[in-house]
């Protein structure tokens, strides 16, 4: 075996009684999303109806796209492709969203760079999946740091999606990483699809500087960090 082959891939499912996790431990449940604050103001997202493509289609066409169209994107698209990533259809069972999740824990949080986005102004926003609204991270521009043409690719939008390790911890223990990697995996993969039906284009993002992104998303590095990206466009 090589030195880069890692246990997180392939954790003991043994003795699942014995993980002696955080739940068996009688520990409270971790939120299934982050609190913010009421007096925050919210961005509620519009109602969204478009012509889509059907799924056979979306998938057979779908290719990561780098190149994006110059101009805005509506918050109308936008609003479809939270949706289609991490969107609830009943706010009362909220661990039930478009995408599935190990032990329905859903441990990662949706953030989105807004460079070029009709009515929102450029910055970060968060996605508050329960009530399909964004609030204000802050309004800091990405394409000053260095080489983030790499990143973003100039999109009109970059989603950039954060784990709360501790939400899939709590039950699964060591055998959280693996399941919050599946899980990024799920939502990345109904962005692509999401964004070919509609005609636009999306491209995943694994590599990039951790500790440089964590703190223009202003998230610790530890309890919260970076682990997925997508920049979003018109093809
Ligand atoms: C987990 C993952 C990480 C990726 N990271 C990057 C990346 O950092 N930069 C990039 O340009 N493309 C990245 N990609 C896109 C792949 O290069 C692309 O999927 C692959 O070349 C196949 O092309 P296709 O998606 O058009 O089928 C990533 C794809 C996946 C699934």
């Amino acid at each position: 075996m090589n030195d880069f082959r890692s246990r997180a891939l392939k954790p003991s499912w043994s003795n699942f009684d014995g993980f002696n996790s955080p739940q068996q431990q009688g520990e409270k449940r971790p939120e299934l999303t982050k609190t913010i604050d009421v007096s925050i103001a919210r961005i509620k997202l519009p109602t969204f109806n478009f012509e889509y493509l059907d799924v056979y289609n979306a998938i057979k066409n779908r290719r990561s796209v780098r190149k994006y169209q110059d101009g805005k994107i509506s918050l109308e698209v936008l609003s479809y492709l939270l949706y289609a990533t991490q969107g609830i259809e009943d706010p009362s069972k909220p661990f039930y969203r478009s995408v599935p999740s190990a032990g329905a824990r859903h441990a990662i949080e949706t953030y989105v760079y807004c460079d070029r986005v009709e009515d929102l102004k450029k910055g970060l926003y968060l996605y508050l999946p329960l009530e399909h609204a964004l609030v204000v991270v802050h309004q800091n521009d990405i394409n000053v740091l260095d080489e983030m043409e790499y990143f973003t690719f100039g999109a009109p939008c970059t989603f950039m999606w954060t784990a709360i390790p501790y939400r899939m911890e709590w039950r699964y223990a060591h055998c959280s990483e693996k399941l919050i990697l599946l899980d990024a995996g799920h939502i990345c993969q109904n962005l692509y699809l999401a964004c070919e039906s509609i005609g636009f284009g999306t491209c995943a993002v694994g590599a990039y500087d951790q500790d440089v992104l964590d703190k223009f998303m202003e998230v610790d590095g530890e309890n919260e960090f970076l682990i997925y990206a997508a920049p979003v466009g018109l093809k």
